[in-house]
């Protein structure tokens, strides 16, 4: 196969650095585009991926990390907004700008990843922007693909390491309101590998995928399930979401933080793939359950 040029931009990322190694098993060439390109060095094996400097608040940086590339995934994230970097600045003036310069700069495919759940009507700042963001995307680039992922698990993420460390330490657990949301945790690396087909693969039928795990758990089920794998026994406390939200606010100002206010505001609806939507199924990507995960996750700490 004639080797390929994908500019990741966000390729150093949780999600990134994965998509950029199944575009590679898949042969493509890489070039990875972020803030910090050393952080390739410590990612990538030398001369795997060319990392270059990139910020999508510019126009510049962002037009020539898409020089001579056939196709371009956006992995930007922002989970809190600092100084200058908001969730419209990212999300929605920085996804338009990456498809603007797609366009421009004569890219085949590209794909944008949202997230489950992205409503332009959403009274979170947040949700709302990575509906906006899609929205913008299409502007600028008619054909750009939306992928878009439920919660993404591994043994190295954030969602299921909070919930394996509490179960682990605490006799009690405190719940998101009652438990009740309903998610569908899907790997990173299945979803990597949707992506790596999607750009791929020729022609493509469907503009929006939804990316999402075998099975879907509410919250308490999820969390009893976790329990249960590692082997603990824990009580489920119900905690208003009124009071994660006072949480997330002071938690916001911590550094690393874990806990956010658009966290919460996801955690308050179902996230699960529509129906209709087609998916990891559609692509025959084989998706990996929660409990490999955890006895992943939990084969590490063991170590
Ligand atoms: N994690 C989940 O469970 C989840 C679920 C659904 C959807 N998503 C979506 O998946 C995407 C990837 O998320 P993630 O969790 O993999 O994010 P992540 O681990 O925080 O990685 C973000 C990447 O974007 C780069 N980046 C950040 N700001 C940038 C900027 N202004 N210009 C250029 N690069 C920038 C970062 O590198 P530098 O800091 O060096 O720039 C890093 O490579 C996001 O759209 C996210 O909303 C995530």
């Amino acid at each position: 196969m004639k080797k390929r040029l994908v500019t990741v931009f966000g390729g150093t990322g949780f999600l990134g650095r994965r998509v950029t190694r199944h575009l590679l098993a898949h042969g493509f060439d890489v070039r990875v585009a972020s803030r910090h390109p050393a952080r390739a060095d410590t990612l990538f094996a030398p001369a795997e991926v060319e990392a270059v400097k990139a910020d999508i608040h510019d126009e510049a940086s962002v037009a020539a990390a898409l020089e001579h590339a056939h196709g371009a995934v956006n992995a930007v994230s922002l989970y809190v907004e600092r100084g200058g970097a908001t969730f419209r600045s990212v999300h929605v003036e920085g996804a338009a700008r990456v498809a603007r310069n797609a366009r421009k700069g004569g890219i085949e495919r590209l794909i944008h990843v949202s997230g489950i759940g992205s409503d332009p009507a959403s009274s979170s700042d947040y949700i709302r922007a990575r509906g906006e963001g899609e929205i913008a995307v299409r502007e600028e680039f008619a054909d750009a693909i939306i992928v878009r992922p439920a919660v993404m698990i591994a043994p190295d993420d954030a969602f299921l390491t909070a919930i394996s460390n509490l179960v682990r330490r605490l006799p009690v657990y405190p719940l998101f309101g009652r438990g009740k949301t309903r998610l569908q945790p899907v790997h990173v690396e299945d979803v990597a590998e949707g992506i790596g087909r999607l750009l791929q693969a020729a022609p493509i039928d469907a503009g929006r995928y939804e990316f999402s795990g075998p099975r879907t758990y509410t919250y308490r089920e999820l969390v009893q399930s976790v329990a249960t794998e590692l082997g603990s026994t824990v009580r489920l406390v119900p905690v208003p979401f009124a009071l994660w939200r006072v949480a997330s606010i002071a938690g916001e100002w911590l550094p690393g933080t874990p806990l956010t206010r658009n966290q919460i505001a996801l955690m308050q609806r179902d996230n699960v793939a529509a129906p209709d939507a087609p998916g990891l199924p559609e692509l025959a990507v084989e998706r990996t359950p929660v409990e490999d995960v955890v006895r992943e996750m939990d084969g590490a700490r063991g170590a």
